[in-house]
């Protein structure tokens, strides 16, 4: 499988500092209040467990589990919820933390689902988007870094569910996609 990996795009260095920025935000933004984090699994694991433990605020834990229809590379737009909250959360501060944004339609569903809930507020923390893929409108507040329109894995991303615990992100390789 290794040999499907392609070059280091964001090293476990340039993670753990932009981890400590976005949380050092929130924790500035939400101060005095307490939130409700909801992971989207299982992509968001490794980064919502790194974000969590730099968080200065009060805050709880659910997650989500969705699946979008389509190939292993591509997302449909069709998304189905697996696993809903365990919590209600009507005038709750949520905050949606997510792995990567690729044409943004997973999220846009999200977002919509969550809104029609009653939630106090709603923001997005994701820790990657690709550029120029977004075929939705979407307000992310929280941004790590903005990648190129490519296949990457590792930091919890997956490919066909491995690489998830490498520890740093790496580009798959075409032939990794080609060969399935
Ligand atoms: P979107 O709905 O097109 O924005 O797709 C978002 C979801 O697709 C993410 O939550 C990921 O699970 C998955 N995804 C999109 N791009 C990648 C990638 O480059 N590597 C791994 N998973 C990805
Ligand atoms: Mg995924």
């Amino acid at each position: 499988m290794e040999k499907y990996l392609g070059e280091i795009v964001i090293n476990r260095k340039q993670i753990k500092e932009k981890v400590k920025e976005l949380a050092e935000k929130i924790s500035r933004d939400y101060k005095g209040k307490s939130i409700l984090i909801i992971g989207i699994l299982r992509g968001a694991i490794i980064f919502l467990a790194d974000l969590v433990r730099e968080l200065k605020i009060p805050l709880e834990i659910d997650f989500m589990v969705v699946s979008s229809y389509g190939s292993s590379t591509k997302t449909s737009g069709i998304v189905r919820i697996l696993k809903d909250l365990d919590q209600d959360v009507k005038n709750r501060h949520l905050l949606l933390v997510e792995d990567i944004i690729d044409t943004g339609l997973t999220l846009n569903y999200l977002i919509r689902n969550l809104k029609a809930r009653n939630p106090a507020s709603l923001e997005v923390c994701a820790l990657l988007s690709k550029e120029g893929k977004q075929r939705v409108p979407l307000e992310i507040k929280y941004l790590g870094f903005s990648i190129p329109n490519c296949f990457v894995v590792g930091y919890g991303l997956d490919f066909n569910e491995k690489f998830r615990n490498l520890p740093d992100i790496y580009f798959l390789k075409e032939e990794a996609i080609s060969e399935g």
